[in-house]
This record gives structure tokens, C-alpha cells and sequence, in this order.
């Protein structure tokens, strides 16, 4: 990752400077890199593949089948239904409360304080009757407090299960996945975007549904008042309804948009973070800071653009309201002197035709808030819809005990159909015997070790365990019965015993300790301030690149897997550790088939036999005397006689 950013600084620095349209297409590029999956590597490759509908799918956010996300995110509301039911019960109670209310006005006026028949109002009568109007509104109060209640906790019983889906879904991810993500926009859809789901789910629906309950109620009642000036709302709407609708249509756009530059941004925070250091060392925070501020500014933009078009609505919708009031006030005036109209249904009529246009205003800025969401909800989807790792077949074997017995034959991959990395590797290995890979960088070592657990998947060829092809595995025995020291060395949040332990969760105190003094690193472990229960936070950032490397080694240690891979295990670790560790390495890959990859050749001199790996292909093999007399690669490499090319 911090190789893709560093090249493309270096692009960046060597393109002329073009003002205007350069910072334009500067932000798309960085928001391509930073805010989305990266397309080019992933190819329709392994079983299943991604096809490149899926990819454009995780590319954008934009809601694109709208009616499918709605229909999905209301699958998470199934379980609660009673709750929803006895919110929207709670939504009919409130709505009809305020509407009743409202129209109790009418003969509080015409009866108690200005009858039509010109007889003085009734005092006694009035107190009553605003109790009786009191009680009402208290019930609609009462009513909407409850659904607040029951609503929240609908939401968020659905936040959580979709947080738990993506967790879960994103544990079947391949590796391959991973690989061709970035951390932080998945960091983003994980915390922004389910926010914005939970915003919709709590407020939005209730909202949309009280909002078409009042206009549904509020006309019917002003029907009821007075039909002619029910005539001027009823031209009014649809005008209101267009201004609303155009207003949101673009709010949708940027709303996407918005989500997308959230995403880049962070994206982008979180690799010069993890990189920080390089960006450091490198004396790239000029470039950085402009970089950033790029993507900042795309923020700001779509943000404003989003929020500007969702906050207009508000004022648009009120200034047509107002004028609406005004021509109702003015024409039911004239209404009441010509017609006969009572003072009391002007009243209320004007506080209905005054708050008629509240649900609609609210119906229309919900929209708004609807299209974010769906823009979150399909950036979330987009990760529940990928590819999981094929599922293992419905009569895969399972080796109990496995003996570790593993051949490779005419084995060809490319992380991309295109571009062939390994070509045709044949090799076996017996039952506790030791392999090792030599050769220059990038020549596909890791990439074998890859292949072994599954990580991805061959295109030809085979490898079988003990006769069976791993195709044919259980996954998780296959993976649990090799052990893996992985080049990029990693440890998680926790005590130094948990993390050895993670080897085998059922490996006892004694066992984990054991392990550790195999990989030598007993002596430091009790050096550290609580020793084995000292906690260590982000990756063990308080340790140095070779103790690191020792606890990785005692966690595979402390694993019973016949299979063993180690991956420049010992690279950052001095010469003389390494020395002292051989014995313990002996003892580890003792009854254990094991691939060693090193560049420090003394250390896999003992092998049974080694592969010297160039472009992909096995260039020589044999052990290493008869690897010296062949006089050849290893030779060269082993003797310093010629530097890599
Ligand atoms: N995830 C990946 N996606 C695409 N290409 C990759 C990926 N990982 C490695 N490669 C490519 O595969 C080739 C072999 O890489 P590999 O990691 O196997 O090399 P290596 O022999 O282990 O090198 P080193 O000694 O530096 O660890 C390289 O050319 C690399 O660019
Ligand atoms: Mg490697």
C-alpha cells in the first residue's frame, strides 16, 4: 500500500503543473486511489471471480437500484416488526391527537368566544373545553415520546446486525479482497455510512409515514372546513411538491458524492498514518498536505453542494407556504364578510393551510436524508455482495491426523490471468522434510506460501497434501494444519501470552512458554515490564522488527501444524540470535514438513533441498553441496560472486 503511494507521489511530482483542470483531475485520481477499491488488480480469476459489474458496484456509492437497498434495509426491520407496528400505532395516536386538536378550536371559537347567533361567549365553558383540548394534545405528546422510544431501539437493533453481517461477511473475504482494498474506506463504510442508515432508520421512517398521515388528515379536515379554500392549498401543493422535488433530485447526486469523498479522505488519513514514518523519512508531508488537501477540499465542495441543497428546502418550501397563508387569510377574510363563512373554520383552516405545508417540508428534507442513507447502505452492500472464498466442496475430506506430505506439480498462477507469476513449479516434499526457496525479489517465494493455505487459488497444475488436492480440503483443516510465519510480521492488541497463544487458543501456560523458548524469545519476553502479560498495542509497536519476528515464530511454535512455512522468519533478527535460535528452529521443524524462504543462505544450508527461484520458475535444485558444485544461481548467490540483477 505504501509502495502505490509513494509511486504515485513520484508520478504525481513529475506532471507538469497545469493550473484550473489539473486540481480537478488531480481529486478524481486521488479519490479513484484512495476512496474505493482498486479495480485494475482484481480479475475475474479463482472460482466465482468478480465480475466487473460487482467492481463498478463497489466503485461508486451512488444509489443505483434504489428500490432493491430499500427493500433490503427494511429485511434487517423483519425481526422487530411488533415494535414498528406499535410505533407507527404511536404515530397514528400523535398525528390524530395534533389534527383534532387543532380543530377543536373551531366550536371552542363559534361556541364559547364569539357565537354566530351575537350572544356573549361562556367563560365556565371555555375552561372546560381547552381542558378537554389540553388533554388531547397531552395524549399526542404522550404518543410521540413512546414511539421516539421504541423507534431508537428498532434502529438500533438493525445497526447492529447490520454491523454484524458486515464483520461476518467480511471474515469470508479472500485475501485477494484485502489486497485490493483500502483499509480506510472500508473503516469508512464501517462507521460513516452505517451512521447514516441508523439516521434514516430512526427518524426518517417514522417521519415520512407521520408526514403522509398529517397531509392525508390535514386536507381532509380542511375539505370538511371550507372546499373553496381547500381549492387554493390544493393548487399550491403540486407547485411545492415540484420546488421540493427538484431540490432533492440534485441533493441525491451530491449526497453520493459526498459519501464517496468521506471515504477518500479517510482512506487517505489512514494510510499516511500507518505510513507515517515513510512519509517521514521521505520528507513527504509537503506533498502529503497537498495531497490531502485535494481530497479536503472535494470534501468541503460535495458537502456544501449536499448540505446547500438540503438546507434550502426548508426556507423554499416556507416562503411558498407563506404565500399560501397570505392568499387563504386574504380570501377566507372575504369569505366570512360575503358568505357567511364562521370566524371559528377560518381560524383553524389558516392554522391547518399554515402547518399543511410542516409535513411536507419534512417529507421533502427526509428524502434527502433517504438518498444518503441509500447511498450508505449500498456502499455497505457492496461489501456484503463480494465474492466470498469459494465455499469448500460438500464432500471435501478432511486429513486428521494430516502427515504433511506435499506436492506441487506443473503449478502455474498470476494474481491476474494476464500476468503469469509462477510457472510451472513441480516439487514434493516428504513427511518432515525441509524445503527452502532462494532467490532474488519478487521471484514469487511468497507467492508459493500463498498458494499452500489457499490464500488464492492455482490456475493450473496441482497441489496435493497427502495425496489429496487442497482444492478438495476443508478449508480450515487445511489452514489449521500449516503454520505460518508471515513475511509482514503482525500481533494483535493483547498480553504477550495471548498473542503466542493465538497459535492454538488451547495451548496450556507451560506449552506457550515452551514455544516461546523455542523461538528464543523467553530471555526478552521476561525482560519486558510484566513479562508474558505485558500488553502490547498496535502490532507491537514496543517491540523491535526482530522480537516481533520471535514472537510470530514462538505463535507458530506453539501450533501442532505438520506443515510449516517460514517466511524470512528470522530476517530482522542478528546474526548472533540467530545462531542461538538455530537449535530451537531445529526442535520446531523436527516430524514437520517445512518451507524455509531466507536470503541469509547460512540458513538454509541444512536443507534437504533447496529451489532457487528466478521469474517465477525453479532455475536449479538440489542440496546445497550439490548446488555449489553445479557452480550456477546459487552458487553465484551464495558466493557473492555476482550481485542480482
Ligand atoms: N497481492 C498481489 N497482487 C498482485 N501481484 C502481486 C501480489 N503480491 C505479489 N505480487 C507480485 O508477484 C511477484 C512475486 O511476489 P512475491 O511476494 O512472491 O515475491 P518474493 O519472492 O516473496 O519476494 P521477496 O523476496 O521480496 O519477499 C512480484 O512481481 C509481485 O509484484
Ligand atoms: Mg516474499
Amino acid at each position: 500500500m505504501m509502495r502505490d503511494m509513494e509511486n504515485g507521489k513520484r508520478e504525481e511530482n513529475r506532471k507538469p503543473e497545469q493550473p484550473g483542470k489539473r486540481q480537478d483531475s488531480q481529486a478524481e485520481r486521488l479519490k479513484r486511489r484512495y476512496g474505493r477499491a482498486v479495480p485494475q488488480r482484481r480479475g475475474p480469476m479463482g472460482p466465482g471471480g468478480h465480475g466487473p459489474g460487482r467492481q463498478r458496484a463497489m466503485a461508486k456509492g451512488a444509489p443505483k437500484n434504489s428500490r432493491a437497498t430499500i427493500k433490503r434495509l427494511l429485511s434487517y426491520l423483519n425481526e422487530d416488526k411488533a415494535k414498528m407496528g406499535l410505533a407507527f400505532f404511536c404515530v397514528i395516536i400523535n398525528t390524530v391527537a395534533s389534527l383534532a386538536g387543532s380543530y377543536m378550536l373551531r366550536p371552542i371559537i363559534n361556541r364559547y368566544i364569539a357565537p354566530m347567533d351575537g350572544t356573549r361567549g361562556d367563560a365556565a365553558g371555555l375552561a372546560k373545553a381547552l381542558l378537554a383540548m389540553a388533554l388531547v394534545y397531552a395524549a399526542g405528546v404522550l404518543a410521540n415520546y413512546a414511539q421516539a422510544k421504541v423507534m431508537l431501539t428498532v434502529a438500533q437493533n438493525s445497526l447492529q446486525k447490520i454491523r454484524d453481517d458486515l464483520f461476518t461477511k467480511m471474515q469470508t473475504l479472500p485475501v485477494r479482497f484485502y489486497d485490493t482494498n483500502n483499509n480506510g474506506d472500508l473503516m469508512s463504510r464501517f462507521t460513516n455510512d452505517v451512521d447514516t442508515v441508523g439516521q434514516m432508520l430512526s427518524n426518517t421512517l417514522v417521519q415520512l409515514f407521520s408526514g403522509a398521515l398529517s397531509i392525508i388528515g390535514t386536507l381532509g379536515l380542511m375539505l370538511y372546513t371550507n372546499v373553496y379554500l381547500t381549492a387554493i392549498t390544493i393548487i399550491m401543493v403540486p407547485v411545492m411538491m415540484r420546488a421540493g422535488g427538484a431540490v432533492a433530485r440534485r441533493s441525491q447526486k451530491y449526497f453520493s458524492a459526498q459519501q464517496a469523498s468521506l471515504g477518500a479522505v479517510n482512506g487517505y488519513v489512514e494510510e499516511t498514518v500507518t505510513g507515517q514514518k515513510v512519509v517521514k523519512v521521505f520528507c513527504h508531508e509537503d506533498t502529503a498536505k497537498k495531497e490531502f488537501r485535494i481530497l479536503n477540499q472535494d470534501l468541503r465542495d460535495n458537502q456544501i453542494k449536499a448540505q446547500f441543497f438540503g438546507g434550502i428546502m426548508g426556507p423554499v418550501m416556507g416562503n411558498l407556504s407563506q404565500i399560501n397563508y397570505s392568499l387563504t387569510a386574504c380570501i377566507g377574510g372575504i369569505l366570512c364578510i360575503w358568505k357567511n363563512f364562521d370566524v371559528g373554520g377560518l381560524t383553524v383552516f389558516l392554522n391547518f393551510s399554515r402547518h399543511f405545508s410542516r409535513p411536507i417540508n419534512e417529507i421533502s428534507m427526509q428524502v434527502s436524508n433517504v438518498f444518503s442513507a441509500l447511498a450508505g447502505a449500498e456502499r455497505v452492500f457492496a461489501v456484503m455482495d463480494e465474492e466470498p472464498e469459494a465455499p469448500d466442496d460438500r464432500d471435501a475430506s478432511v486429513l486428521a491426523p494430516m502427515k504433511g506430505h506435499v506436492i506441487l506439480e506443473h503449478v502455474t498462477f498470476g494474481y491476474t490471468p494476464d500476468k503469469v507469476i509462477l510457472k510451472d513449479i513441480s516439487l514434493y516434499a516428504k513427511p518432515g522434510q525441509k524445503i527452502a526457496f532462494v532467490g532474488s525479489t519478487g521471484a514469487g517465494k511468497t507467492t508459493i506460501t500463498n498458494l499452500l493455505n489457499r490464500f488464492y487459488d492455482i490456475q493450473s497444475g496441482s497441489i496435493t497434501i497427502d495425496g489429496t488436492d487442497i482444492r478438495h480440503l476443508n478449508r480450515n483443516n487445511l489452514r489449521e494444519n500449516i503454520a505460518m510465519v508471515l513475511q509482514d510480521t503482525h500481533l494483535f492488541t493483547g498480553t504477550v501470552r495471548e498473542n503466542i497463544r493465538y497459535g492454538r487458543l488451547d495451548a496450556t501456560d507451560e506449552e506457550v512458554v515452551q514455544a516461546a523458548k523455542t523461538a528464543s524469545a523467553h530471555s526478552f519476553i521476561m525482560r519486558l515490564p510484566k513479562g508474558y502479560d505485558t500488553l502490547l498495542e498496535g502490532d507491537g509497536a514496543n517491540l523491535s522488527q526482530g522480537q516481533r519476528q520471535l514472537l510470530n515464530i514462538a505463535r507458530a511454535a506453539v501450533s501442532k501444524a505438520p506443515v510449516l512455512v517460514l517466511d524470512e522468519a528470522t530476517s530482522s533478527v542478528d546474526t548472533r540470535t540467530e545462531k542461538h535460535i538455530e537449535h530451537g528452529m531445529d526442535r520446531l521443524m523436527a516430524n514437520r514438513t517445512t518451507f524455509v524462504i531466507a536470503h541469509r543462505l547460512s540458513t538454509v544450508r541444512n536443507a534437504n533441498a533447496i529451489m532457487v527461484l528466478e521469474h517465477g520458475e525453479i532455475m536449479e535444485r538440489g542440496s546445497h553441496e550439490e548446488l555449489l558444485d553445479m557452480k550456477g544461481r546459487y552458487y553465484e548467490l551464495y558466493t557473492g560472486v555476482k550481485e542480482l540483477d
